[in-house]
């Protein structure tokens, strides 16, 4: 693969410092969107920058995901996620997110008959869900599991980490098909019922929720509304640049660990209520609100009291200071499948309540706190009967193709680096050991 484009250098900005002027370049990407590349700052200056939790810092150059979060513009590989999430299917966009383009009809079936054929698991990974403590999270199970892949797998073992670079559709296959799988399982395991193993008749989505829902006693019919459902929410769910999961996959993957161990760390990222977790938080405060008579007041107040650390789950965005697109579609998908199943469930309407106060309320108008991706998804994993505690797992299949992607770009980087941020130590001076007897 040859080298990805830079960003173009479109001039120099300059840093007045202790009576010296210094010149950094300043680059600028396909959407015009510009940097001041600081990479040789040290050198030159001796000064460091400081960015709590990166909100102004970019971390690499990409072509993967572009977003816009004052405009709530989403595009993958340049397409808009409106119109692949209407037009598109989750296999299809996994393939675009990975190879940078859409595939050609032999490549999309031979990337189907991948995933179908990689879709099993090793028998002997079965004895660990047997093992593992009834009431765990989905996620620990989740990360448990892919990690042990590379177990399981060895060819991607740490010792040839660009090895899996060239095996990357097998490797991606492999992933994505069986993640999918360890998802139904964790969920079998966590009801107490038999896994159900996947099928080669049925397409990725299907499959996913025979597992899911399929048991030897109860035969299931997958609903054609809830597998293009499941398609859209995976396709929404897919990349979104350089978030918390995504920077964990790079960081970890910098250090040129297998794929499976990098992704692991992006699973138990995706993990926190501030992140991935937030779906399944939006739906326990929802089912609070229903709990105390539906005053979604409340817990309005409660979200704008400094004081109190309870949080708007499903709201405000580190990047989208605008409606956040996915959650446009998500709400819209959301209505549709209610209304088709016939299913009225009491928290749409809360929840459709709660972001009309939220919309006039001064609080989140100034601070531009909108919906994001998982304020509706939740109600449409309940109408598919998916578990509050499945749904940041959810999250991490959709997510698992965007993972892999921005991997292999931070793999595939001219300028590949492990990352190893700087601080600014406010501990101590030097001082020296004083033996026990004589501390007083
Ligand atoms: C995802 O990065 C990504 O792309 C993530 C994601 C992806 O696809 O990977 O989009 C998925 O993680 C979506 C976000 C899901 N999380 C939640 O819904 C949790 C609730 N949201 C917040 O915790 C918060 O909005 C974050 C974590 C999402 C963003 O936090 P930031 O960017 O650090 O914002 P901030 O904490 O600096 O907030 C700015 C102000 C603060 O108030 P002031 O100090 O200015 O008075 O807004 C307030 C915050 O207190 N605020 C909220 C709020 N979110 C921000 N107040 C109440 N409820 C909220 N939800």
């Amino acid at each position: 693969m040859g080298a990805p484009p830079v960003a173009a250098k479109i001039g120099d900005a300059e840093l007045h410092y202790d009576g010296r002027v210094f010149k950094l370049p300043v680059v600028e990407g396909t959407e015009h969107e510009r940097a001041l590349d600081i990479s040789r700052l040290r050198d030159q200056t001796g000064l460091v920058t400081l960015d709590y939790g990166y909100k102004n810092t970019g971390s690499c150059q990409s072509e993967i995901t572009y977003l816009d979060g004052e405009q709530g513009v989403l595009r993958y590989r340049g397409y808009p996620v409106e119109e692949l999430a209407e037009k598109s299917r989750f296999v299809e966009v996994a393939y675009l997110l990975v190879h940078g383009r859409l595939p050609r009809k032999e490549e999309q079936q031979k990337f189907s008959d991948l995933l179908t054929r990689h879709s099993m698991i090793h028998e002997d990974m079965t004895q660990f869900f047997k093992n593992y403590p009834e009431h765990s999270h989905p996620m620990a199970i989740l990360s448990a599991m892919v990690v042990s892949l590379s177990s399981f797998y060895p060819e991607m073992s740490q010792d040839n980490v660009d090895e899996e670079l060239t095996h990357i559709d097998i490797t991606t296959t492999r992933l994505l098909s069986k993640l999918r799988t360890v998802a139904a399982f964790s969920y079998k395991k966590s009801i107490g019922e038999p896994f159900v193993y996947p099928r080669h008749d049925l397409k990725y989505c299907a499959n996913f929720l025979n597992m899911m829902f399929s048991s030897p006693v109860r035969p299931y019919e997958v609903n054609p509304v809830l597998e293009r459902a499941l398609n859209v929410l995976l396709i929404l769910h897919a990349d979104h640049e350089q978030n918390c999961s995504t920077s964990a996959v790079r960081a970890v993957g910098s250090a040129k660990v297998n794929l499976y161990a990098a992704v692991t760390a992006g699973i138990c990222a995706l993990w926190g209520p501030l992140h991935g977790g937030a779906n399944q938080e939006v739906i326990e405060m929802l089912e609070e609100i229903q709990k105390m008579g539906g005053d979604v007041k409340k817990v309005i107040e409660r979200a704008k009291d400094k004081k109190d650390p309870f949080r708007l789950y499903g709201f405000g965005h580190r990047v989208y200071k605008n409606y956040d697109p996915r959650a446009r579609i998500i709400k819209k998908t959301c209505m549709e499948v209610l209304n088709e199943l016939k299913i009225k469930d009491p928290l749409l309407d809360i929840a459709m309540e709660l972001e009309e106060c939220v919309q006039t309320d001064p609080y989140f108008v100034e601070r531009k706190l909108y919906p994001n991706v998982d304020f509706y998804s939740g109600i449409i994993y309940r109408a598919m009967g998916i578990p509050v505690s499945m749904f940041t797992v959810m999250f991490a299949i959709g997510r698992l193709p965007g993972w892999i992607a921005q991997w292999k770009e931070s793999q595939e980087d001219p300028d590949f680096k492990i990352q190893r941020p700087r601080q600014i130590y406010t501990g101590p001076t030097v001082r020296h050991y004083v033996p026990l007897e004589e501390r007083g």
